[in-house]
């Protein structure tokens, strides 16, 4: 695996046309076409249509933050993940803390999402993470391990995935997780993964999402076990989600 940090966002239920065309035409300035294979960016479904075909940013990786199991049907409102494809996407979210304690996803979910990304050629994300009562009740490495191990239930490791590590109380709450606690959780994700695919867990990228900003993306990126972010809010504008990934490659 590259050296390099990967740097993905997830813009949530935010942006509309006008502003997705502004942010596009600017990161396109703002990052070479060398370095956009760094970069993922995850838009609502909505506006996913920017993005394919779209020369301007050629080498970015893309997709949605959430997809059906079932390919095509009588789904209304759901994503399909033949569609993403055809449109040229290349990765989807899955399991995002958000779809699991909002919309009621299980580890199951997420586990047949998961063989759907893959049988379509999509990279899929498996973001985890544990809740504060869970983190409280020191219960976090189990937790997300657990998920985990669901999510790869069946998973031929000839697709690629990459993992997010999330806990649930640093979302959205600019309270950012310490760096030991990171990579406590990191570390405990690529045991886990090792475990499932013995010497390969370094092939795969896990990823630290929550309340990343560029003044904590430094040290974050300095963990031995932290591979890229997965950033929410300070990825709805250029200059923020570009600084986050230039900051993370920075070696104190
Ligand atoms: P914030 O960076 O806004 O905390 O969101 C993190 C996240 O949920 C990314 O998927």
């Amino acid at each position: 695996m590259s050296s390099k940090l990967i740097c993905a966002g997830n813009w949530k239920m935010n942006h509309g046309p006008e502003v997705t065309n502004a942010f596009l035409k600017d990161f396109a300035s703002a990052v070479s076409i060398s370095e956009r294979s760094n970069f993922a960016l995850f838009l609502p479904a909505l506006t996913l249509h920017q993005l394919s075909g779209n020369e301007l940013l050629e080498g970015l990786n893309w997709g949605a933050q959430n997809i059906h199991w079932e390919t095509s049907g009588a789904f209304t409102g759901e994503n399909s993940a033949a569609v993403l494809k055809e449109m040229k996407a290349t990765h989807v979210l899955v399991g995002h803390s958000e779809r699991r304690l909002l919309f009621n996803e299980t580890n199951e979910d997420t586990q047949k999402k998961m063989q759907t990304a893959a049988q379509v050629g999509l990279t899929p994300v498996i973001c985890v993470g544990e809740t504060l009562d869970e983190r409280k009740a020191e219960k976090t490495l189990d937790v997300i391990c657990e998920q985990l191990r669901i999510a790869l239930k069946g998973w031929d490791f000839i697709h690629t995935f990459w993992v997010a590590y999330e806990p649930v109380w640093a979302i959205g709450t600019g309270e950012v997780a310490r760096s030991e606690q990171v990579e406590e959780a990191h570390k405990a994700l690529k045991t886990q993964l090792e475990q499932i695919f013995p010497g390969k867990s370094e092939k795969v990228p896990v990823l630290y999402g929550g309340s990343v900003k560029p003044e904590n993306a430094r040290e974050l990126g300095a963990q031995p076990h932290v591979n890229g972010f997965l950033v929410g809010g300070a990825s709805l504008k250029v200059e923020s989600f570009v600084s986050i990934w230039r900051q993370g490659q920075e070696v104190d």
